[in-house]
């Protein structure tokens, strides 16, 4: 097979994922911040990560230990292409952040080697081979962060082995504040402490949240979007991992967030906002981490930009 590109450059946006009540179903991109993954072609099959740059380098060149390098050696098995991958990735998102950094590389690297195939794989197809690299970080296959770095905007999926995936109608008047405190979480130690089980009444809750939570976006519902933004089953037993947590959450409340929760394993925390609330919102969650001595970076937006894209 030969006749694509020889060399492209893709960029994959950060993503919030899980958004509180969707526990590894439901993620929204942050189109400010990404990683940027260029894949050319070498003579022999097979993957080599030749470079690592940006704001993390000390993550493995090993392809298989690597989500990028993972991801594209699950697109080779699939695709057998007769040449190679050579990957060189540039890291916009800080390792351990809860930013979906992991994700964005191994989206990054299939929408980038997927130029260069005479024919393209379909987009749920680069969806599976970045939900094996994300694998590598997270210790499980989950696509809360996938989906939404690859398609953008706010991102439903149903199921693994056959994934649907939904983008959710955000209301235009909704600003997402992430808030990024400047320290490490590992996502697999966020992973570990969960209990395997769930009591039933926080099952009935958080499956009310959801359910309203989606209506309330489809519906532009505001009121019901506050309700249910709340997520009574993973949180709670997150929170103590996240210094200031309590804080934080209730200075965006007071500041007018319709919900604040964690942004998918942490240590960032995320708000849902108006637009008129949105500088408070961001400046009461930065002025709690700062009382913990946490620097921090910030954003505002609209719920709703461009996922993963090859670069011109
Ligand atoms: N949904 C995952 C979690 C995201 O919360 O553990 C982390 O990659």
């Amino acid at each position: 097979m030969s006749g694509g590109r020889e060399r492209a450059s893709a960029f994959a946006p950060a993503s919030v994922g899980n958004v509180a009540i969707g526990f590894d179903i439901l993620g929204f991109a942050i189109g400010a911040i990404g990683d940027t993954i260029t894949v050319s072609r070498r003579g022999s099959p097979g993957v080599e990560i030749r470079g690592i740059s940006g704001v993390v380098v000390d993550i493995s060149h090993e392809a298989r230990d690597n989500t990028a390098g993972r991801a594209l050696l699950a697109m080779a098995e699939a695709v057998r292409p007769d040449f190679g991958f050579v990957v060189e990735i540039e890291k916009g998102i800080p390792l351990g952040s809860g930013l979906g950094g992991s994700a964005a590389s191994a989206v990054g690297a299939v929408v980038a080697a997927n130029a260069l195939l005479e024919r393209p794989c379909a987009p749920l197809e680069l969806l599976s081979f970045a939900m094996a690299g994300e694998a590598v970080a997270s210790g499980g296959r989950h696509v809360d962060n996938i989906a939404p770095s690859l398609f953008g905007g706010l991102v439903l999926t149903v199921g693994i082995d056959h994934p649907r995936v939904k983008q959710i109608p955000v209301p235009p008047e909704i600003r997402a504040v992430v808030v990024h405190p400047h320290m490490f979480l590992a996502t697999a130690k966020a992973r570990a402490i969960l209990k395997r089980e769930v009591n039933l009444s926080d099952f009935v809750w958080q499956t009310a949240n959801l359910a309203g939570f989606i209506s309330g976006c489809y519906t532009s519902d505001l009121d019901m979007i506050r309700a249910s933004l709340e997520d009574v089953v993973i949180e709670p037993q997150r929170q103590a991992l996240i210094p200031g947590f309590q804080d934080v959450r209730r200075g965006a409340l007071e500041a007018g967030a319709l919900g604040c929760s964690i942004s998918g394993a942490g240590p960032s925390m995320f708000a849902w906002t108006t637009a008129a609330s949105a500088p408070a919102v961001q400046a009461a969650m930065q002025r709690e981490f700062a009382r913990q001595s946490l620097k921090t970076d910030a954003w505002s937006f609209e719920v709703g930009g461009q996922g993963a894209r090859v670069l011109p």
